[in-house]
């Protein structure tokens, strides 16, 4: 239940005591939280700063996507797709066009203070700034929370559109343009082969290596195949046996500019947290010519850009696949739990819980999959305590309230 003391208005803040869970950000790792919380019948608030739940996908994704990954490894615990899941009380909800600016625990209290401010058509007013009050906050703004935009020489200049790959939709509008697109991962090849499809003319940037592996073997997903290796085998030979089958599949790929990577794929990933790429035919393309590959950037200007390799080439448009990061960092005050690239610093399966009632789920580089398994975990654990703390014998709960009365 949440208690939204409007009785605070005259304060330029206003505070909310939650009587639960502060969650922040309903994107599948949220709402995966707030389906288990639901089981164990613990209240809960969820703060987000865009105006829907999943706005990443509903927002911030092309229109051609699909995951990449077979529906069993994307399937969230008591989530009912569509919709938010049913809350236990009217009040329990989710607040949109909420952005959290800070959030800290206060040691006197024991509670954790999350200052939001309103975003959208709220942005700006001062009555939609809020302070929200709780026992736990569980961190769920995602790995992809912000786009990451290099610094490029000389793209101040360029004059062409730049668009980073969140804010791309469709290669309709770039028809018969020639598009830089820099990146080669699995945005960066499937934003090519959507130009390609709609007549535009991409020339990827690739500055390093990359893995690429087929998205299925023999009619098998890939990752399904390498879940079920990494059962009974070392990663490193699961990386072996990948690799092995890329080649059959694929063949060789440096032959095109593709340098695989010398850390194999998975090993990759989990000390990296650098994604393979799965093709879904960007690399016919890069065969037939229709995508042309080249090396990293020196600097750009009107209308062209120079390449490492003294190349130039004249462009009209620039999309940047240059990937995402979290910003838990930005917000997330004196707490040593999160380094300072916005994930736990314990790896997985353990990041999910830190001290003082601070959870995070969704931060396991593993997709949906990793976020089902923090949620469960954390929703079990704050279930536990919710039961201890709520027995009728104890008080705690009115002391909290007590606390926030002299806020
Ligand atoms: C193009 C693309 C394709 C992907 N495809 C797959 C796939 O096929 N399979 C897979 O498993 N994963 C895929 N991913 C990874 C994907 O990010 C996750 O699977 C999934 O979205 C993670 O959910 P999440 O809730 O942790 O994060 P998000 O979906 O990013 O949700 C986080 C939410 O937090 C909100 N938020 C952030 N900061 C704040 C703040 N300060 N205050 C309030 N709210 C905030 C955001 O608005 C957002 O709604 C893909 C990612 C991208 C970018
Ligand atoms: N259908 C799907 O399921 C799907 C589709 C798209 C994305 N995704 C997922 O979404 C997440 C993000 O993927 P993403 O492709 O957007 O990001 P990403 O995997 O982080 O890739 C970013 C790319 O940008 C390159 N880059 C960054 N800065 C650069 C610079 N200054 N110059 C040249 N290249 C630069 C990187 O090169 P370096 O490697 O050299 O740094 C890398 O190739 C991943 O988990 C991915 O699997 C899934």
């Amino acid at each position: 239940m949440v208690f939204m003391a409007d009785q605070f208005d005259f304060f330029s803040r206003r505070c909310a005591w939650v009587n639960g869970p502060i969650i922040v950000g309903s994107g599948p790792s949220g709402l995966a939280v707030a389906a288990s919380l639901k089981e164990h019948g613990v209240p809960f608030v969820i703060l987000e700063r865009s105006d829907c739940i999943a706005s990443l996908w509903q927002k911030r994704t092309y229109d051609r996507l699909k995951l990449h990954l077979p529906k069993q490894f994307c399937q969230l615990p008591n989530f009912l797709p569509g919709g938010l899941p049913e809350y236990p009380t009217r009040s329990s909800s989710a607040r949109f066009n909420q952005s959290v600016q800070s959030a800290r625990y206060d040691e006197t209290s024991g509670l954790w203070r999350v200052r939001t401010v309103g975003t959208g058509a709220e942005a700006g007013n001062r009555s939609h700034e809020m302070e929200y009050i709780g026992r736990w906050l569980v961190v769920a703004t995602g790995e992809n929370a912000e786009k990451v935009v290099p610094e490029l020489e000389g793209l101040g200049e360029f004059g062409g559109d730049v668009t980073h790959a969140c804010d791309y939709k469709s290669g309709e509008a770039y028809r018969g343009k020639r598009v830089l697109v820099v990146g080669c991962g699995n945005s960066g090849m499937e934003l090519c082969l959507d130009l390609c499809d709609h007549d535009a003319f991409p020339a990827m940037v690739v500055r390093e290596s990359v893995h690429v592996l087929p998205r299925e073997v023999l009619g098998k997903s890939t990752f399904e195949l390498a879940v079920t290796l990494m059962k009974w085998l070392p990663l490193w030979l699961v990386d072996k046996i990948l690799l092995v089958l890329a080649w059959l599949v694929l063949g060789s790929i440096s032959k095109y500019g593709l340098r695989r990577p010398s850390t194999g794929p998975l090993e990759l990933k989990n000390t990296q947290g650098r994604t393979p790429v799965l093709d879904i035919g960007a690399l016919g393309k890069i065969r037939s010519g229709d995508i042309k590959v080249v090396p990293g950037i020196k600097r750009f200007s009107p209308g062209r850009v120079e390449l490492a390799d003294g190349q130039v080439l004249d462009i009209d448009s620039v999309v940047l696949a240059t990937g995402y990061r979290s910003n838990v960092p930005q917000w997330l005050q004196r707490c040593d739990f999160f380094s300072k690239d916005g994930f736990p610093k314990t790896p997985f399966p353990n990041g999910w819980k830190g001290q003082s009632g601070l959870y995070a789920v969704g931060f396991t580089r593993r997709g949906l999959s990793g976020a089902s398994s923090d949620a469960v975990k954390a929703a079990k654990d704050i279930g536990r305590m919710w039961r201890e703390e709520t027995k009728p014998a104890k008080r705690p709960v009115a002391c909290h309230r007590r606390c926030i009365s002299q806020i």
